[in-house]
């Protein structure tokens, strides 16, 4: 289903537009994600940014409804759906300057900023007149090729199936995971933050690739490509990884001697304690918001 059938669909206007407060590289790749699918039309779009600069690229991609004024734009789409994409530490200023009561006619706003609670959000928004669900959307920056392994809670379910209208956009950057809002911080270090754990894992598995000969193209794209194909198999097998571990390490082999360097290194454990660590910084930043 396209944004104009499900907006129709939530009892919604059929001119209720996607509003973006905040233009940079999440919004962009779930705009971009949107419409390269055709589930939205670059007329659904409605964006606001800080510079001069971001407003002229978004115009220039063919994006008319861009602004630079956020009171500005939700005077003249007062009933959009309400994408806030800002840095997190910009979130308190950015509704401070906002008129009072300037969302009271939005149906939904949707947070994607790292970090702030449902509660918070709600708290803040409520200056601007808004008292609907408040959804967060987390992807994570494999949203830029349509592969984010994407999060969402909500502080109460949206009415008349709107929340719809979040995860088939999310659906559109990748997978979609609706989660209890206790399970955010966990679930973003697994599926947000981890992200980079894994370049790093590939960076150094081409660094052991280099060091064992291989030019350094030659062994990235290796690198690359076994982990691409790794997940595939999991994700496609629905086989647990340990039994297609096993599957590579032959009895007295070389797969089961590297294995047992990675055990020895505490690989298993230092992920472990990774998620354990990002997790903790996730909470413990919500809580200084
Ligand atoms: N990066 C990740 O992996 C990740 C994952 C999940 C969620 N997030 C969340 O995504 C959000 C955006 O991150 P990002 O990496 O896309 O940041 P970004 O590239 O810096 O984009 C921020 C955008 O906000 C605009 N902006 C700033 N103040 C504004 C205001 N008052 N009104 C309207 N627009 C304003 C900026 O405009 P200009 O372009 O003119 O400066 C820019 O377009 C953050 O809250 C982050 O927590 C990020």
């Amino acid at each position: 289903m396209s944004w104009s059938d499900l907006i129709d669909s939530c009892g919604l206007n059929v001119d209720t537009k996607l509003i973006f407060i905040g233009g940079g590289n999440m919004a962009g790749a779930l705009i971009k994600g949107a419409v390269n699918s055709n589930f939205i039309t670059k007329e659904d779009v409605v964006i606001s940014v800080r510079s001069n600069e971001s407003a002229a690229k978004w115009i220039k991609d063919g994006f008319s409804n861009t602004f630079t004024d956020n009171n500005e734009m939700l005077k003249k789409f007062p009933h959009g759906v309400v994408f806030i994409c800002v840095k997190p530490q910009l979130f308190g200023s950015m509704v401070d300057q906002l008129e009072e009561g300037i969302l009271y006619s939005s149906p939904l706003v949707v947070s994607i900023m790292a970090g702030l609670s449902t509660d918070t959000l709600a708290q803040k928004l409520s200056q601007s007149g808004y008292s609907h669900s408040i959804v967060r959307l987390m992807p994570s920056t494999p949203c830029l090729v349509g592969a984010s392994a994407t999060l969402i809670c909500y502080n109460s379910l949206p009415h008349n199936d709107r929340l719809s209208l979040v995860t088939s956009l999310a659906a559109c950057a990748g997978t979609c995971t609706i989660l209890d809002e206790k399970q955010f911080h966990a679930a973003s270090a697994v599926a947000a933050c981890a992200p980079a754990y894994v370049f790093l894992l590939i960076e150094a598995l081409a660094d052991g690739g280099v060091l064992a000969g291989l030019p350094r193209k030659d062994a990235l794209n290796l690198a690359t490509q076994t982990f691409q194909g790794a997940a595939k198999l999991v994700a496609e097998t629905g086989k647990h990884p340990g039994q297609l571990k096993d599957e590579v390490c032959s009895a007295g082999g070389s797969t089961i001697a590297g294995v047992r360097v990675l055990e020895k290194n505490g690989v298993r454990s230092a992920l472990i304690e990774a998620v354990k660590a990002s997790t903790e910084r996730s909470e413990e930043m919500s809580r200084m918001k």
